[in-house]
């Protein structure tokens, strides 16, 4: 029993797998869709939406305030280390399964699927609290023209309930208000569309909101700009280093996605070239812009007018940057650009997620631990159309019904985690099969992959204790599915 659980797949079945007529994909990506890739899953909601909670922080967890900055250059240089080990596997191993994949042939079937169904939370999860965050923006940038849509069809029970007098407004059926978020099912439903219809297309929309996104982010900086004053800068760590951490914890959201890129690894022409350039370029890039985005945001608002904001109004802390500034020609319009730029940027990390989920779930089943309907390839469009349909169809409910700053925190844990048992995996494989030809060898290993360890643990450290506990029956409900299906269906029995 215990040999069957970390029972491992050669990489060279697992490329011969992937080969398979039935089960192959289109390659139609080279290194600028690859990279864009990256980018159009990196930059969203965490840059748009959740940097006001970090450097503000909320009612259990202190904020970092100017300290901002050092968040996200901490978060970077963690997310550096799982960057060379996951290229370092994605160059060895084109598979769409990503992480899932990499445990298979490194540390056996059992962690597989326990990376794999972890995955489902960076995914999926992650995907739900970007719908929330696009219906927050979407349901802003419409009301300019005059649009409004009620409160009770875009917003969850929770959020909800803090709002006075929503319940009231609400339509009842047997007394029970009804409460949900149309918008954020809305835009999941034409994604998936989209996604099912084919990847050249989804790769060409994606490349195209990507460069929309860094336009409008380059605006923000330079519009704001003149508006920093360095007073705002003082005293540059409120809360100590403790807030850092904890901002730190939270911007980890807006690096998610460099990974992504590893899902289309099979449809990439030359996959051990493009895919290390796609996850450290897309990587590099995000950073530069985030430093430069944070520090503009936190030169114009000083730390204690931050603070005093509501939660909504951090919600789109952007927006209310430029707001304060009170910029006297445009400005409005300016609000709107940034606006529509972050409708747009929230839209391409949907695409990508969406994209990314389906496939780890084809190579599980192409695994045999999950069903074998998950692996089909449509015939004309050659996309794995019902893992497309089905992520798309549970992603979209759960939108309608959950609150964002839950959905984020669980997402942050999952994917640390995930990034924990990549770096592992490396010390394991360098030791297992140290002349394994590398096309991207992790530089400075194994300092890199234990460095990669000890700072996404210390990430985690920083998220709420509920969050640990809902991340822990995740996995036990995964364990139960494993055991009940997997364990005996697998290919390798
Ligand atoms: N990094 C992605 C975002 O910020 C998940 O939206």
């Amino acid at each position: 029993m215990l040999k069957d659980l970390f029972r491992r797949k050669t990489m060279d079945q697992l490329v011969a797998e992937a080969e398979q007529p039935e089960h192959r994909l289109k390659k139609a990506l080279g290194p600028v869709d690859v990279t864009a890739l990256g980018i159009g899953a990196i930059i969203g909601a965490g840059i748009f939406a959740t940097i006001g909670t970090a450097a503000a922080g909320d009612a259990t967890r202190p904020g970092a305030g100017p300290g901002l900055i050092l968040s996200f250059i901490f978060t970077a240089v963690a997310c550096g280390f799982a960057a060379l080990c996951y290229a370092e596997f994605a160059a060895m191993i084109p598979i769409s399964g990503s992480a899932y994949t990499y445990a298979y042939a490194t540390l056996g079937e059992l962690i597989a699927w326990i990376i794999g169904w972890d995955l489902i939370i960076e995914y999926a999860v992650g995907n739900v609290a970007v719908a929330i965050s696009w219906g927050n923006y979407f349901k802003t940038l419409i009301s300019g023209f005059g649009i409004s849509v009620p409160d009770w069809m875009s917003t969850d029970y929770r959020t909800a309930a803090r709002i006075p007098g929503l319940f009231d407004r609400a339509p009842h059926v047997f007394g029970v208000p009804i409460v949900f978020n149309v918008l954020a099912f809305a835009i999941v439903a034409v994604i998936t569309i989209v996604l099912v219809i084919g990847i050249r297309e989804s790769a060409t929309v994606n490349t195209t909101m990507v460069l929309l996104k860094l336009i409008v982010l380059g605006f923000f900086v330079a519009v704001g700009w003149s508006y920093i004053k360095s007073a705002n800068f003082h005293p540059l760590l409120p809360n100590g280093w403790a807030g850092v951490q904890a901002g730190a914890a939270i911007v980890f959201f807006a690096y998610i996605g460099f990974d992504a890129v590893s899902t289309v690894a099979e449809e990439t022409r030359r996959p051990s070239r493009d895919l290390p350039v796609g996850i450290i370029g897309s990587l590099l890039i995000s950073t530069v812009v985030y430093i430069l985005v944070a520090a503009v945001f936190i030169g114009i608002i000083p730390f204690d007018v931050l603070r005093q904001k509501l939660a909504t109004e951090q919600a789109e802390p952007l927006t209310m940057a430029l707001q304060y500034a009170n910029i006297e020609k445009w400005g409005d319009l300016f609000v709107g650009i940034v606006a529509f730029g972050s409708v747009v940027a929230h839209t391409a990390v949907l695409l990508v997620f969406q994209l990314g989920q389906p496939r780890i779930f084809f190579s599980m089943a192409r695994d045999g631990l999950l069903p074998q309907s998950f692996a089909k390839v449509h015939p004309r469009f050659r996309t794995p159309h019902v893992t497309t349909i089905l992520t798309g169809v549970a992603v979209a409910v759960c939108a309608m019904f959950t609150s964002i700053d839950e959905m984020v925190d669980l997402t942050n844990i999952g994917t640390l985690f995930a990034f924990i048992l990549v770096c592992l995996g490396i010390l394991v494989l360098r030791k297992r099969e140290p002349h394994r030809p590398r096309v991207f060898r992790t530089p400075w290993s194994p300092v890199t992959p234990i460095l990669g360890i000890a700072s996404c643990i210390y990430l985690m450290m920083g998220l709420p204790a509920i969050t640990w506990i809902r991340f822990a029956l995740w996995l036990v409900v995964g364990m139960f599915v494993y055991f009940s299906y997997g364990f005996r269906r697998s290919r390798l029995r």
